[in-house]
């Protein structure tokens, strides 16, 4: 139960002067100003219409000094910082907040923890296909114990942007296509950063992100605009966030583009109607890096003035370094254009976050011991390897090609098997590649015999004298996450080219893939003997590829997203409509002249070193919802942990339903041979959909329930609700 502190905030909040209201609103990124003859925003603007190169501005910024713009602190103008992750400059920071200010308010220290903060984990994408909430909420609780311990108090997420475009480099920081599997993500992970209680010097605030409706943006392309129906919005890409909310999230951050012409920063149907008043939510509103200012360049504000006006007014209370704010309220206030009330609501709602975190009772990381011997600790890399293995997907395993015995001589091919770096994957800004094992440090480490090769050199020599050879291919981690759609999402010609080299020498080719988004392989599908996803698993990568490639772990991981088969089947998703004319053998049908109409692989697939069987799927109608009971039988010769999905399908409603919707899953683990049940719950109030009007519209009529191992391959009943 979240304590009251009302009454302390508005005792404190009619002290402030209208310069110190204003000032927590200010959260200043470390500019890295302070080492150019131009400011760090001209430098922005110089690489972003060409007159330095991307090098020559990242050469620049290795040069920088930091400046945490002191004076502006002691002067009340700021309250918070992003991107500060050492506890010596947090207590730095907050020393002079709390001691050389006027009322001594304490700092609010942002940082985007995504999936770990030194001991990384899988990136979420990954680590969705383990479809494991428990496990989730655990790598998050691990999370927070180390930024936590690094001085943060609130880390920029769970993103839980449901994404059904692989071509968006932001698709690998959410958990996929589904919008009740980034439900159960977001909330585990809210749990996990927030543990029992927010005032807990190892909790942190979560702050949901993007809201709303990021994973949409037209064409895969980054930052790019969103329109859709309500309908569609309410349906498929809402609920993940409401979920965050339900979970207690204290802060939102609304997302980059617009809805239907409106940016969400500006967006007072969002944060007000939605947000607020409909959902409840009391917490802190935070822009993304820059976005109020970045109206102007959507053509919604004038100028900076006008964009602070709209957003404050809408109801971003905080305004992440764009300088929009302490450069234009106060002249907004003293105008009249914005009511001082609605500043106050604003500070209010950060001043609660603060009072919730215990910040005025306990400002500083007093123990900075705990820094050092939190860090890594044996048992957060254990967990690590754990979700690493728990989301590898085996995409392909012909003739039973894995596991590989211990004695199997390797050939090991590619960069990405030797380069820790690319271990971390997109957003682990305050990872060590150091940290990182290797898949060759994980062969080596084990005795296992293999002759390496980064870039295929003496590729005859090896393959002549290894009987499996590995090519580890996909991704670079900066070609997905922020900023880094990708038109084409095939295997790149180097990777592609050494894969044709290894299948010619008649050995066979294990393929292990590193990547941030699904890609699409079908030569590589077609030719290699085993295909494992590995995308970016992070501290223990290395570890749990060897384990699975050579069985000590049986792969368990279901893909969240869809592998298209090429590019321009973009977007791509199970939960599609059936159209009037479903993709078939006749021409008149929803096809491509040049691609197939079904995915390379679909949602939930995955296998495994067993197999399993499902039979006797029972229906039954209980108080508040369905119960669904199946059968499910290890038919191989290994234990395994299966993922039991369960889809409906209305034939017929007032607007037509997806083919399929997921609306229940779980784990059964066992043994050879041995048969278990397995139990699921449809809630009743999950069963429906917004009909023309808008109106919440309880499914009535036939239901099909499809249960299985993955969307396509399922057992079937019906049953007739109401
Ligand atoms: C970035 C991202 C957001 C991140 C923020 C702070 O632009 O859009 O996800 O949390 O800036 O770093």
């Amino acid at each position: 139960m979240r304590k009251n502190y009302e009454k302390q905030i508005r005792e404190l909040r009619e002290k402030m002067t209208l310069e110190e209201k204003i000032g927590q609103l200010q959260q200043c990124g470390p500019s890295l100003v302070g080492a150019f003859e131009v400011s760090f925003e001209e430098l922005l603007d110089m690489m972003f219409d060409g007159r330095i190169s991307q090098e020559e501005f990242d050469k620049l910024m290795g040069t920088a000094e930091q400046d945490y713009r002191e004076e502006e602190l002691r002067a009340g103008k700021i309250g918070s910082y992003n991107g500060i992750g050492d506890a010596a400059t947090v207590n730095r920071l907050q020393k002079i907040a709390v001691e050389e200010t006027r009322l001594g308010i304490p700092l609010l220290f942002g940082y985007d923890v995504i999936h770990g903060f030194r001991t990384v984990t899988p990136i979420p994408l990954a680590e969705s296909c383990a479809w494991d909430p428990v496990l989730w909420e655990k790598t998050a609780r691990v999370a927070a114990e180390e930024a936590t311990a690094g001085g943060v108090h609130l880390t920029f997420a769970p993103m839980v942007d449901v994404a059904k475009d692989a071509r968006w480099g932001r698709i690998s920081e959410g958990a996929g296509e589904d919008v009740l599997l980034n439900s159960a993500y977001g909330a585990s992970k809210v749990k996990g950063f927030q543990g029992e209680d927010l005032a807990k010097e190892d909790s942190m605030a979560a702050c949901l992100k993007h809201f709303a409706a990021y994973g949409a943006i037209e064409a895969g392309r980054d930052y790019n605009r969103v329109d859709m129906s309500m309908q569609r919005l309410w349906e498929e890409y809402l609920p993940p966030y409401k979920a965050c909310v339900d979970a207690g999230a204290r802060a939102v951050m609304p997302a980059f583009n617009d809805i239907n012409g409106v940016p969400c920063t500006v967006n007072a149907r969002l944060l007000r109607d939605i947000l607020r008043k409909k959902w409840g939510f009391d917490g802190l509103v935070i822009s993304d890096s820059n976005a109020i200012a970045e109206c102007v360049s959507h053509g919604i504000a004038e100028d900076k003035k006008d964009a602070s006006r709209q957003a404050i007014l809408a109801g971003t209370d905080m305004d992440m370094s764009s300088d929009s704010y302490i450069e234009h309220l106060k002249e907004l206030i003293e105008s009249g254009e914005v009511a001082e009330s609605v500043l106050d609501e604003a500070v209010d709602d950060v001043l609660r976050l603060k009072f919730e975190l215990g910040l005025f009772e306990q400002p500083y990381q007093t123990d900075e011991a705990r820094e050092r011997r939190t860090m890594l600790k044996p048992e957060y890399r254990a967990l690590a390897l754990e979700a690493a293995e728990k989301s590898i997907v085996l995409l392909k395993n012909e003739n039973h090609t894995l596991p590989l015995k211990p004695e199997t001589r390797v050939g090991l091919f590619g960069t990405l098997a030797a380069d820790k770096g690319q271990m971390t994957g997109a957003w682990a800004i305050g990872a060590d590649p150091e940290d990182c094992v290797s898949i060759a440090e994980a062969l080596e480490a084990k005795g296992i015999s293999y002759q390496y090769s980064a870039d295929g050199a003496d590729l005859e020599k090896i393959a002549s004298e290894s009987d499996v050879l590995i090519a580890v291919v996909g991704e670079s981690k900066e070609e997905s996450g922020e900023a880094a759609s990708r038109a084409g999402i095939t295997l790149h010609p180097e990777h592609l080219a050494l894969v044709r080299k290894l299948n010619a020498t008649g050995k066979p080719v294990v393929a292990v893939l590193f990547n941030g988004r699904p890609l699409a392989i079908p030569e590589l599908d077609q030719t290699a003997s085993a295909i494992v996803e590995a995308w970016h698993l992070g501290a223990e990568a290395g570890p749990a590829v060897r384990n699975v490639l050579f069985g000590d772990v049986n792969p368990s991981g279901r893909l969240t997203t869809t592998f298209p088969a090429a590019a321009g089947q973009c977007p791509m998703y199970y939960a599609h409509m059936n159209t009037g004319r479903p993709g078939g053998k006749s021409k008149f049908t929803s096809k491509y002249l040049d691609a197939p109409v079904e995915p390379l692989y679909s949602f939930g697939y995955g296998l495994s070193y067993t197999a399993y069987a499902y039979e006797e799927l029972k229906i039954e109608k209980a108080e508040n919802g369905l119960r669904v009971r199946v059968t499910v039988r290890n038919t191989g010769d290994r234990s395994g942990e299966e993922t039991v999905q369960c889809y409906v399908q209305v034939p017929c409603a007032g607007r037509v339903r997806p083919v399929r919707e997921l609306k229940a899953f779980t784990k059964i683990t066992l043994e050879p041979g041995e048969a278990g049940q397995a139990a699921l719950e449809i809630a009743y109030d999950s069963l429906g959909y917004y009909d023309r009007e808008m109106n919440w519209t309880p499914y009535e009529g036939k239901l099909k329930v499809y249960v299985g191992g993955n969307v396509k391959d399922t057992i079937v009943e019906e049953i007739h609700l109401l």
